[in-house]
């Protein structure tokens, strides 16, 4: 959460930060700011809301440097307000800081700094510490004063910071949240993402947990903790800036929904060799490994924990291992039994989420293998892992996931059948069969996209019920907590998912004539258990608004409104069935006139705890 991007150069600072800020705002979008140093002072604007509030604040003030940094914030200490809104300065106004974290020891630092200092601080943020810290270290050698207080911090944080006195100057450095440099010629970048430089570099560095960076225009030179040079790998960036614009849709949710097709293809094809069989590339794991594992767990956060709940089932269907999936800020903190043949898979689009790489590495200092699903190259997820096997969804700009879940499941299809072919657990019959049904589904998702229409016109219909419940079996549950999560994230309408068969132990309490409940029967062989579940809800009222496999219409008679997904295996249907219930979120949050790519409280990279 919360992006920063750093400008030097010889180009205009201003410009090129808010651009930069622009492509961060799904990090955090409840203030913006920025500060360049100026004719030996620094010039600091900010604002609660979001860039183009800051924009309109800066209006024509001539603001003309080349050297500054700036941030767009999800509020962690301290509420939006203008105030806390970064960056921060301190007291005496020349150095001036932006940082993405939490620093744990900031009320320890603040006290000392307000009773042997006498500091009095401007913000309730815990970053203002950092620029007094910084402002009391300095003896005109930035670098100095930024590895003095790295050394009296805790905590997670990617920080950037300018001293008035140098210009052409950023100091940065990083421990548990991401920071990229980019390459420019006589011009050096920072960012918390790539989206953010795209305009202006295609050929970045990576930067590693505790290293320091020292960007001027001629050079931007990485430092270790004992200030050792490190030389890195340059890595080229091979998508461009257009991937990351809303291309004539109203909302990049819309757009990231509509490029499932493509997604789901390039997530397949690109690891299928030319006999249809499942290449690994880079990924080392041999069969004798796979032969090892005695249990798996899959974890992750958000809806790519849902993708998890998908993937267990397929991978305990097709490898016969067990398989355990749990919510990463939960794992992390519960002892679980991991031993040396335990594979343990993360799951994440971004790669940066602060409780699954911290589950990550509980699992691995216990002696686990990891595996991660990721969409970020070189994020740090990716990082620490044994082996990553990549979604190829682009990047996916609004905050509720569509593309990223459905390339996770993808993954979990191809993870599922390489273990159990390598252990002997499928036929290669079969394994071919289901490659096959699997090269189909970019065409029967399309066919999907085709309900637009209806959807948008039952969302015209049903946008203003105040309480939601989705049902499903099996495969069909796994869906039903990613269907209610989204249309809760944006549309705000308490939604909740349950397995089908647990209704009667509680939930259908709560069925009152009206209620909408979203059914899914897309299982064959669970299918008339759902006719029953779906019986049971219209019973005492509710309205059902039903998602079932093309043939299946008997279930027309016991619905309000029935989508039909293409008739397809039932281990393939989440890729399918998700699909109109990512629309009907999305027509309903534009309906009830909600903030569809930024929905509040928010942020699409969470990394804090
Ligand atoms: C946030 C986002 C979700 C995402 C979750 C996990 O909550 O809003 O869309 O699913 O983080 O993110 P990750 O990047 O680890 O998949």
């Amino acid at each position: 959460m919360c992006g920063i991007v750093g400008y030097v150069g010889h180009g205009n600072a201003k410009e090129i930060i808010i651009d930069g800020l622009k492509k961060l705002e799904y990090r955090g979008y409840d203030s913006a700011g920025i500060a360049v140093v100026q004719d030996g002072k620094i010039l600091l604007k900010k604002h609660v809301g979001g860039i183009a509030n800051l924009e309109n604040l800066i209006g024509d003030d001539p603001m003309t440097s080349s050297t500054g940094i700036g941030h767009t914030r999800w509020a962690t200490h301290g509420a939006p307000s203008d105030i806390n809104a970064h960056p921060h300065c301190n007291e005496a106004g020349n150095i001036s800081v932006v940082h993405n974290g939490i620093i744990e020891n900031y009320a320890e630092l603040r006290e000392m700094l307000e009773r042997d200092h006498n500091v009095k601080f401007k913000s309730e943020t815990d970053t203002e510490v950092i620029a007094h810290l910084v402002g009391i270290n300095y003896e005109g050698d930035l670098e100095d004063a930024v590895y003095k207080t790295v050394g009296q911090m805790r905590g997670a944080y990617a920080i950037s910071v300018i001293a008035a006195s140098e210009p052409g100057k950023i100091v940065a450095v990083r421990k548990d949240a991401p920071l990229v440099v980019g390459l420019g010629k006589d011009a050096h970048f920072i960012a918390s993402d790539i989206p953010a430089l795209l305009k202006y570099v295609k050929e970045i560095y990576f930067i590693e947990n505790n290293e320091f960076v020292v960007l001027t225009p001629e050079s931007a030179k990485i430092y270790d903790e004992d200030r050792n040079e490190i030389h890195r790998e340059v890595f080229h960036v091979t998508w461009d800036a257009d991937a990351a614009e809303k291309e004539g849709y109203d909302h990049f949710m819309l757009k990231e929904i509509y490029e499932q097709p493509k997604a789901l293809y390039e997530t397949l094809t690109r690891r299928l060799d030319e006999n249809g069989t499942i290449k690994l590339d880079g990924i080392k794991m041999t069969k004798e490994d796979i032969e090892g594992f005695t249990k798996i767990y899959i974890v992750a956060c958000g809806t790519a924990y849902h993708a998890g709940l998908v993937g267990k089932y397929i991978i305990e269907k097709l490898a016969k291992v067990p398989v355990e999936i749990d919510v990463a800020s939960e794992f992390r903190y519960r002892d679980p039994f991991i031993d040396d043949k335990t594979l343990f898979i993360a799951i994440s689009q971004s790669g940066e989420t602060l409780d699954t790489l911290a589950a990550l590495r509980e699992a691995k200092r216990k002696g686990a293998r990891v595996l991660s699903v990721v969409n970020v190259v070189g994020s740090s997820v990716a990082r620490e892992s044994d082996d990553v096997f990549y979604t190829w969804a682009g990047p996916e700009i609004a905050v509720a996931s569509t593309k990223a879940y459905t390339t996770q499941l993808m993954c979990m299809y191809l993870i599922g059948l390489h273990m159990g072919y390598e252990k002997g657990t499928i036929t290669r019959d079969y394994y071919d069969k289901f490659i096959a049904d699997l090269a189909e589904i970019p065409d029967l998702l399309k066919m999907c996209l085709g309900n637009k229409g209806y959807i948008e016109g039952l969302s015209k219909m049903l946008y203003n019920k105040e309480q939601v419940f989705f049902i499903g079996r099996g495969l069909d549950s796994a869906v039903s907590y990613e269907g209610s999560l989204k249309l809760k994230e944006i549309s705000y309408i308490n939604s909740f998912a349950i397995a089908a068969g647990e209704l009667k132990h509680g939930t259908i309490a709560l069925m009152e004539p009206g209620t909408l409940v979203l059914s899914l029967a897309t299982q064959d062989f669970l299918y008339e258990k759902m006719l029953s579940n779906i019986e049971e809800v219209k019973a005492r009222g509710a309205h059902v608004f039903s998602i079932a496999k093309e043939g299946n219409t008997s279930i027309e008679s016991k619905s309000n409104e029935v989508i039909y997904i293409p008739a397809c295996r039932d281990e393939l249907t989440p890729l399918l069935s998700v699909v109109p219930l990512q629309m009907f979120a999305y027509y309903v949050a534009k309906e009830r006139g909600c903030n569809i790519d930024k929905p509040k409280n928010l942020a699409k990279s969470v990394t804090v705890e």
